[in-house]
């Protein structure tokens, strides 16, 4: 793919999450590329291949995942000695990505905060939502009740698929297009609003002017049709076995099928980068010519 209009996906032969060839590809991934590893399965041992199934979800949560730093299991269903076993698999992938992601990015080390780790045994397909919450529509991450105030949200993420079903995601324009796109349309907020959500419990700490620009362009992209439909955009598949890597506050993205995958998220502080100024806080800052705060 060497349209310069839409996210890169760059390809890497590693076949070890340990250790391998690829190490200090910070730039790659800062620049808003997709590092995909086809070669790089989560292996899961005959005893674990029965979590391969939407059972062990609690049908009323998204998925199932392990809270850092308490590593509590939530949104799962079953018998105690069946859960401690899942909880130790997601533990596992947990581990595994961590030390996956500091061999990639050396430059991260000490500064990398482990995120939740999810596993999603359910299909994509077929959950019916609100435009808002619809991830089949291309987006960039951002939450109405978890404000980043600019930190960076990092995601490694493995097919498991044991039938072979890809992981289907489109990916879209590199963001300094997509935040021009919609910028001169995005005001700022109201006086009072952050610290009034803050307050009465909306937010999890204030949002910032970063988050209300953010949630802008996530909900101005997924409100447009006409983007969504015709908008530069690239399909790209990851097969089962495929592990892949990407800033997902960066890549525009959606997920438009597949089952059985896992996820990683990790946090990092923008002054942590290798080069801040490819953030979106920064790349924002300099498009309005004014810090966000
Ligand atoms: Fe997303």
């Amino acid at each position: 793919m060497a349209d310069a209009n839409v996210t890169a996906v760059r390809e890497y032969g590693d076949t070890s999450w340990h250790d391998g060839p690829t190490r200090g590809v910070e730039d790659v991934v800062e620049g808003g590329a997709v590092l995909a590893f086809p070669q790089l399965a989560f292996a899961l041992d005959p005893a674990e291949q029965r979590f391969l199934d939407p059972r062990w979800a609690d049908p009323k949560a998204k998925n199932v995942s392990v809270r850092w730093p308490s590593g509590e299991l939530r949104g799962a269903a079953g018998a105690a000695d069946d859960l401690q076993q899942l909880r130790a698999l997601i533990v596992r992938f947990a581990e595994q990505s961590e030390a996956f992601a500091l061999r990639l990015f050396p430059h991260y080390r000490g500064h990398l905060r482990r995120g939740n780790t999810s596993f999603r045994p359910t299909d994509v397909a077929g959950r019916v939502r609100s435009w808002r919450q619809d991830d089949t529509r291309l987006h960039v991450d951002a939450f109405p009740s978890n404000p980043m105030q600019g930190t960076r949200l990092l995601r490694v993420f493995s097919n498991v698929n044991p039938s072979g079903a890809p992981r289907r995601w489109r990916v879209g324009e590199p963001f300094e297009a997509h935040a021009r796109r919609y910028l001169g349309a995005i005001g700022r907020p109201l006086a009072g609003s952050a610290w009034l959500m803050h307050k009465s419990g909306i937010t999890k700490r204030r949002r910032t002017e970063y988050d209300h620009v953010m949630l802008q362009l996530h909900d101005r992209a997924k409100a447009d049709l006409g983007f969504q439909q015709s908008g530069p955009q690239a399909r790209v598949d990851f097969a089962p076995g495929t592990t892949w890597v990407v800033y997902s506050d960066q890549v525009l993205h959606a997920a438009m099928g597949g089952q059985h995958m896992f996820e990683q998220t990790f946090l990092l502080d923008v002054e942590h980068l290798h080069r801040p100024e490819t953030s979106p806080l920064r790349t924002l800052e300099r498009l309005l010519h004014r810090p966000l705060r």
